[in-house]
């Protein structure tokens, strides 16, 4: 089974908590690249490390979490070749995968209950990508990030 990388900050801690044992539950390695406590931390160091592992492909793909999810949102979508998706409902998670072809999943632990946080997390990783025109639209990103435009 592929490896998921997560990680979030101090408003994360508890739903990435729960998170880790769903996943493991779910039959996945995880690399929890932390925090290890619910002290107070800053999202971006968090954030960098899971966005960094997905482009070096060293895990799958990544959930980060802090407490609404814009922080890393805006962490992790910096990086070329992440397609970060901020999610708080199914449909979103769904096709965020179908069109999209997410990598690294975004929570916010203070917007959303951790019931329906897991089976965000659920739909997100057993959605495929649905290529055709939607990869078209992928490869106009990743030429404008070689570019350098965005
Ligand atoms: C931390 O207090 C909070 O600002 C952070 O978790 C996140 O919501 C930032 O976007």
């Amino acid at each position: 089974m592929n490896v998921i990388g997560i990680s979030s900050d101090h408003g994360g801690f508890d739903l990435k908590t729960d998170i880790v044992l769903l996943l493991n539950e779910l039959g996945h390695e995880v690399n929890d690249m932390g925090p290890e406590n619910s002290k107070s931390v800053d999202y971006p160091d968090y954030g960098v490390s899971v966005a960094q592992a997905v482009i070096s492909k060293n895990v799958f793909r990544g959930i980060v979490i802090c407490g609404t999810g814009i922080g890393m949102s805006i962490v992790v979508n910096r990086f070329s070749g992440i397609r970060g998706a901020l999610c708080s409902d199914l449909y979103t998670a769904k096709l965020c995968r179908e069109h999209n072809d997410s990598n690294i999943l975004i929570m916010g632990g203070r917007v959303i209950g951790h019931g329906l946080a897991k089976e965000i997390v659920k739909v997100w990783l057993s959605t495929p990508f649905e290529g055709g025109r939607h990869q078209k639209r992928i490869d106009k990103i990743t030429h404008l990030e070689k570019l350098k435009k965005i």
